[in-house]
Formats: structure tokens, sequence, C-alpha cells
């Protein structure tokens, strides 16, 4: 291991400046005006697995976006582990809000990034995480100390909900098949707080619209005898939680995993300053859930909210106008037990049941996906576990997370393995936001870390 850590330190300008031309593809995947940018990004990624010394690269195509896969088969005999990430990036927009360019990559030194972090949409999540792996792999195989059987599978169509990515793994089991999945796309708690995520939470995408008059009307001539759309669905809107704070859908809560208090008090250990939390985003209190805390409430607790509304006027100056639609797109975020297509038809019905009869409402659904958990109990998570206190010097700290990987739980289904989610960025790093960063401390510590985690799988596999 001396060795490839060696490798590493020795080759670290160059791991950046790779990383750099990946960031400055625009992979975006939601707007298919980078379509060409997507496919160009996923040779990019094929050709550094090529260069990295992993076999049977190939760019496999899908209705969509194409999956990268490779593999570096020792021993058949030998554990498998399958890395999973992701080279598509969410949308820059707002693009005037950056600081520089999205794809413009540059290195600035923060107050928590001391040693530079890397400004780029993608830079954390994930191309900054997936090509830790590359670099890792191209570091053992130098250094012939690859102690297990590895596959990739990096896909493109993540941020928009995987779909293809689903099938694929339906049609390719035999090609797929592993003992584990390990996955770097999600954070750790702190620079000096390492932590693993223990859990993901699901989501239920929905957009509603609602109608009122039959076309946009003058706001003097019948504004008062004829409901106003936008002013109905604001309405709606509020109705949908209560003054403690829950979502009242009616059924929302059923299948909800209560944790027991003693596991609540675990999770209160980790370290979480609601000052700084509070300083850090310019708010002067939080806000959320009766009585759970903020830690639990973006984690252990399902949401509802609105990500976007729209309708009206919303051009330069006034103009008086009585819209005939007012629209929104909704979220909910859904915590272990709770069944994404069920949640959406709770709200479809509680939706349409609260409309008053002035208005006519249409819930759509949009992409959904399930929650996940991963135990601690296993050979992979105690891998992670290991090679993270090599390389931070102590003992992670078992996290669940808000955020979602909605494939992480058909990985279970489909290729009957469970998820590691050893992820190294940090929750301040703006990840869907502009500026959007990754430190070069995080860059280089997951690079170092992956390496122990097979050799300590490979360990605790025999
Ligand atoms: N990497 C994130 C998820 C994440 C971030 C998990 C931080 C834990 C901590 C992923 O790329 C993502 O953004 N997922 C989407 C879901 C998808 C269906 C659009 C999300 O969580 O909104
Ligand atoms: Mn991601
Ligand atoms: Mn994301």
């Amino acid at each position: 291991m001396q060795e490839v850590q060696n490798y590493i330190q020795a080759n670290k300008d160059r791991f950046l400046e790779e990383l750099l031309e990946l960031l400055k593809i625009p992979s975006v995947s939601a707007d298919p005006a980078f379509k060409n940018d997507v496919i160009k990004t996923a040779e990019f990624v094929a050709d550094s697995l090529n260069k990295a010394g992993v076999d049977n690269v190939e760019v496999c195509p899908t209705a969509g976006n194409p999956i990268v896969y490779g593999d570096k088969i020792i021993n058949p005999d030998l554990p498998t582990v399958l890395v999973y990430g992701h080279y598509d990036v969410q949308p820059a927009d707002p693009i005037e809000l950056w600081e520089s360019g999205p794809f413009e990559p540059v290195i600035k030194k923060t107050e928590i990034h001391p040693d530079g972090a890397i400004f780029a949409r993608g830079s954390c999540d994930d191309k900054g995480q997936l090509y830790m792996h590359v670099k890792a792999i191209e570091a053992l195989l130098a250094n012939d100390a690859l102690p297990c059987n590895v596959k990739f599978m990096i896909e493109g169509e993540e941020e928009v909900g995987s779909v293809n990515l689903g099938i694929f793994c339906k049609e390719n089991t035999e090609k797929l098949s592993c003992d584990v999945i390990l996955i770097s796309d999600t954070s750790i708690i702190a620079n000096d707080t390492p932590s693993i995520t223990t859990a993901l939470r699901g989501l239920s995408y929905v957009e509603v619209e609602v109608t009122g008059p039959n076309r946009d009307l003058h706001s003097g001539v019948y504004g008062g005898g004829v409901a106003n759309p936008i002013n109905v669905l604001c309405d709606m809107i509020a109705s949908l939680h209560d003054e403690n704070g829950h979502i009242t859908v009616e059924g929302f809560y059923d299948d909800v995993e209560e944790l027991s208090m003693e596991e609540r008090k675990k999770m209160a250990e980790a370290p979480f300053n609601e000052e700084a939390y509070k300083k850090s985003l310019g708010i002067d209190a939080v806000q959320g859930e009766k009585g759970y805390s903020t830690e639990e409430r973006v984690s252990i607790r399902p949401t509802l909210d609105v990500n976007g509304i729209w309708g009206g006027y919303i051009g330069e100056g006034a103009k008086t106008v009585l819209p005939s639609k007012a629209f929104a797109k909704i979220s909910m975020r859904l915590v272990p037990h709770q069944d994404s297509d069920k949640i959406t038809e709770l709200f479809s019905n509680h939706f349409n049941k609260i409309a008053p009869d002035s208005v006519k409402v249409e819930v759509k659904p949009h992409h959904g996906g399930a929650p996940a958990v991963t135990p601690t109990d296993t050979p992979e998570y105690q891998a992670a576990h290991l090679a993270m206190i090599d390389t931070f010097g102590k003992d992670p700290i078992p996290k669940r997370e808000g955020g979602s990987i909605p494939i992480v739980a058909l990985f279970e289904e489909v290729l009957n393995a469970k998820s590691v989610l050893m992820g190294f960025g940090l929750n301040s790093d703006a990840i869907h936001s502009p500026n959007e960063h990754f430190g070069l401390f995080n860059f280089y510590k997951g690079i170092e870390t992956i390496p122990y985690f097979y050799k300590h799988y490979a360990e605790l596999k025999k």
C-alpha cells in the first residue's frame, strides 16, 4: 500500500489537471442542447478508464445517455466490487450568480477549504468523486496491488432519474454481478470528521396545474367575483403543512419508520453546530417539524417542498390580469418504508380533494425513487470504516443523509447487492447551486482512501 500511496503523491498534479479537463465539458443531462457534450463526457470517462489500465471498457448506448462500463477481473474466485458514479451534472442556472464560469474550473481558497477548492459544476457532484475512483484504480494497477475484482458503471442520467440505468441493470445482471456496490456521491461531516452515509431519502415529485376561468381576465372587471387560480394555489399549498410543520396529506405518515429514542440519541452525538449552520446560510432561524432537531428534519423525517411556482404576469411593469392558470412543482422526500408511487397517489387524491369548486386541478407525476438504508454490520461497511481510519486517523461516524440516489434501492433488488456510500464531499460545497466546489483535500483524500477500502474488503471476505 505504501507504493500505491507514493504513486498518488507523485502524480497528484497530473490527476488534478485531468479532472479539470473533465469538468470543462458541460454534461448537463436535463437539457437536450448538451447532448453532444454528454456523449463527449462519456467518451472522456471511457478513455480515462482505458488509460488507467481497466479492461473491457465500452460506452454502452441506451435510449438516453450512454453508460460507461469497464472491469478488471484479476481472479474470478476473489470478491468483486462494482463502482457506480454519474458523469452528468445539474444545469448551471442561475448562471449570473457564478463568480467564474461553471465550466471553466478555477482553484480558490475558502475558509472551509484553506488548501483550495475546485470551482465548477460537477466538481463535487459527481465528476470529482467518480474521478477519484479512476485515479485510485490507476494507482493500484500501476503498482500491481489490486486485491480484488473491480467493475465500473458510470451513468449519465442520475440527475434526471436514472430511468435507462434501471433498464440497463435489469438487462445485464450477469455482466454486473458483484458482491458489493461502492459509491462516492455523498458527503462527510467535515474534513476533520469523517462519516459514512447509512441512509438516503426517497423522492416523489409532482407538477400541479390549477385552472380557473377559461382565459386570462381583466382583474378589475372580474376580480372579486371569479376565483384567481394563483390565490387558490397559494392557499392550497399553505394548507399542506399544519402549525407544527406536519404534512397534512392524508396517510402521508402511515409507513414512516420511527427511530427509537436510542438511535436518535446516537444520532445527536454527531457534531453539529446550529449557529454556524444558520450563519453559513444567512438565516436568523431554522424551521421545520415540531419535535425534531434540524439534523433529524433533514435526514430521518419526510418533507414536502415547492420547488417552483408560476403563473400570471411576471414581465416588466404592472399588468392587471386575473390569470386562467397557476402551476407549481412539488417534491416530497421520503424515509424508509414510504413508497414513492403510493405517496404520489396520496398526494394526488388529497390535492384534488382540497380544491375548491371554483377551479379544476391536475396532478402530473414526475420521477420518483425509493429511500435506501445500508447496514453497518457488513464486511463492506467495516472495510469503509477501516479505510477511513487509515487515512483520516479517526473513526468515521455513521450518518443518515437527506439527499436521494434512487438507483441504490434498485441495485439491491436487481443486482442483489448492498451499497456502501463512501462519499468525500461537504454539504457546504454548493452542489446543485451556483459556485459548486470540491476541496483539493477531499479529492486527494478520496483517491488515498479507496485503495484501502479494496484491501480491507478483500481481507474481510477471505
Ligand atoms: N449526489 C446527489 C445526492 C446526495 C447529495 C446524497 C448529498 C447525499 C448527499 C445526487 O446527485 C442528487 O442530486 N440526487 C437527486 C435525485 C435525483 C432523482 C434528481 C436529489 O437528491 O435531488
Ligand atoms: Mn450525485
Ligand atoms: Mn446531484
